[in-house]
């Protein structure tokens, strides 16, 4: 535990938490150690079953209420979120006794050159998923990476990965409200802020733990 009551000045103070989910939120998309940067991504499938999985955190941004993620264009969350756009995004800082969760909605981003810059900006490593010839979670005889044979253990090129740009997809995600708990000895505290469209503003209150 990092935080005593005595360094947390947002304890009683609702704006101070809520720029305190901001700051623990925005960094984890550059700081790999972060509880931020391997947020829990739910969404909810045909059949309205919530279904959960663990994605990187690529951007996120406090002034346009959006996180930003990479995925393959034909997993199955991407058909869920094209015929239910709610999702959720959960996060727990051991250190910081805080737990986040996240509410609103997943958008396909379509801008090309949206996608172009995130693509580009991704280190081939990476980028080498999205070679996989099937489809994620395509049923398979035995086990396999998905990968062509020729690129397993290998590090591909610009070249080797230009068929695979088509399978990319940018994953936003709009938030639309956050609810907050911190863990205290003393007592724990709960929020939620919700973004009210007609005002373009967030409304924060303290709920009961
Ligand atoms: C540490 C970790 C990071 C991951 N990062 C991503 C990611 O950034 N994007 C992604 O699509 N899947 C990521 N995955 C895989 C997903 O958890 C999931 O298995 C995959 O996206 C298929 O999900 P779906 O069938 O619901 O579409 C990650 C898994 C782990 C364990």
């Amino acid at each position: 535990m990092t935080s005593s009551l005595q360094d947390t000045e947002f304890y009683n103070d609702i704006d101070l938490s809520f720029t305190k989910a901001w700051d623990l939120i925005e960094p984890g998309a550059s700081k790999r150690s972060s509880a931020a940067h391997t947020p829990v991504v739910g969404t909810v499938d045909g059949d309205g079953v919530p279904q959960l999985r663990v994605m990187v955190l690529r951007e996120a941004d406090r002034n346009m209420r959006r996180l930003r993620f990479h995925t393959d264009l034909r997993s199955t969350k991407i058909g869920e979120i094209a015929l239910n756009s709610n999702a959720s995004v959960l996060m727990y800082d051991a250190g910081e006794r805080l737990q986040l969760r996240l509410g609103g909605k997943a958008i396909l981003a379509t801008d090309p050159e949206a996608v172009n810059i995130a693509w580009s900006g991704s280190t081939p490593f990476a980028r080498r998923c999205y070679m996989s010839e099937m489809a994620p979670a395509t049923p398979s005889e035995g086990p396999t990476s998905g990968l062509p044979q020729w690129i397993e253990g290998r590090q591909p090129d610009e070249a080797q990965l230009s068929d695979a740009r088509e399978n990319f997809a940018l994953l936003l995600f709009e938030v639309r409200s956050i609810e907050w708990l911190f863990l205290a000895n003393m007592g724990h505290r709960r929020a939620r802020w919700d973004w009210q469209d007609e005002n373009s503003s967030w409304t924060g209150r303290w709920l009961v733990p």
